[in-house]
């Protein structure tokens, strides 16, 4: 009887070891390491809203992470506005660490775009609301726009980094809400170690306008209207690095003594050289953004009163 019980236990010993042997390779296999599990959650960082808040962070990157990319964007309030942030929103979520931050022209955040901002959810991009009013005296024909926006923007960003024990590696640009945006772009500026170029697309009148590049260096600009600005280049045509913009602190765009059309040259002469420009998109050959133009909206049969018996969010 002993016996009998010693020999069916040899015999299924041998069995039991294979099945706990194929189960441990299994579940091996089903683990990712953790750094292919962060390549694939590009939003692995929280957005604003959330920080302070505890946060879950037990398996820090063994890799350094992608340079983080900042887009501000001005916005205002008219009857395309949500088509447009919709535009953009679906272009930076597939862009990996980017973080937008959208500044409205309000004295208080509008409840259309708290409402778009809300919705963005986790599919992202992470947003950071904020808004500032432009001053009625600003409100001029002939008078550069968003000024007060791009500097909340940038105030926001220089808050952010101001306790940060080590410079993260960052890039920044400005990211107006008509504009459209190849894929390509964000790969490009993403190396960014000062200040990068690259051409914009119908605009100045043009085509395109761009930076002209000799042996890797801008020399000069193709440009339909006013070359001889230090820097002829439309706000979509560069990006700035984030240790630029801190060590920079000043640098913000004026209101006083700005002409119109002077915003990007002012602003960059405060922090860069014309030689230092990093020239992108294959050495300013390749059109990767567009400063697309949204036709204005006939509302010519909107009725004066509201009609309808439902109230829509357009
Ligand atoms: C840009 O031009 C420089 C100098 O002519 C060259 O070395 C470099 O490979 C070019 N870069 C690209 C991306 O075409």
């Amino acid at each position: 009887m002993k016996s009998l019980l010693l020999s069916r236990f040899l015999v299924l010993l041998p069995w039991a070891l294979l099945v706990i042997i194929m189960l441990d390779a299994d579940s091996g296999r089903r683990a990712p390491p953790p750094a292919a599990l962060l390549a694939r959650r590009p939003h692995a960082q929280q957005p604003q809203q959330h920080e302070g808040a505890p946060r879950r962070r037990e398996a820090e990157p063994q890799q350094p992470l992608l340079p983080i990319i900042y887009a501000i964007t001005p916005t205002y309030s008219r009857p395309v506005q949500k088509a447009e942030l919709t535009r953009l929103a679906n272009t930076f979520r597939q862009v990996a660490r980017l973080h937008w931050i959208l500044v409205e022209d309000s004295a208080v955040r509008t409840e259309l775009v708290s409402r778009f901002v809300a919705g963005l959810t986790a599919a992202g991009p992470p947003c950071t609301h904020l808004h500032v009013p432009t001053p009625p005296r600003y409100k001029r024909p002939g008078l550069p726009r968003a000024t007060e926006q791009r500097n909340a923007g940038l105030a926001w960003i220089r808050q952010r980094h101001l306790h940060a024990p080590a410079p993260q590696p960052g890039v920044l640009f400005f990211a107006d809400d008509d504009n459209t945006y190849s894929l390509e772009l964000f790969q490009e500026m993403r190396t960014t170690r000062k200040v990068s170029v690259w051409p914009v697309g119908l605009v100045g009148g043009r085509r395109y306008e761009r930076p002209i590049v000799e042996k890797g260096k801008v020399v000069g600009w193709y440009t339909g209207w006013r070359a001889d600005r230090p820097f002829a280049i439309d706000m979509a045509g560069f990006a700035v690095s984030l240790q630029m913009i801190l060590s920079n602190p000043k640098a913000v765009f004026k209101r006083r003594g700005s002409q119109p059309g002077m915003q990007e040259s002012d602003f960059l002469k405060m922090i860069t050289t014309v030689e230092e420009l990093e020239p992108k998109a294959s050495n300013c050959t390749k059109v990767l953004v567009w400063h697309t133009r949204t036709e204005k909206v006939n509302l010519a049969n909107e009725p004066k009163y509201h009609l309808d018996t439902v109230k829509i969010e357009v």
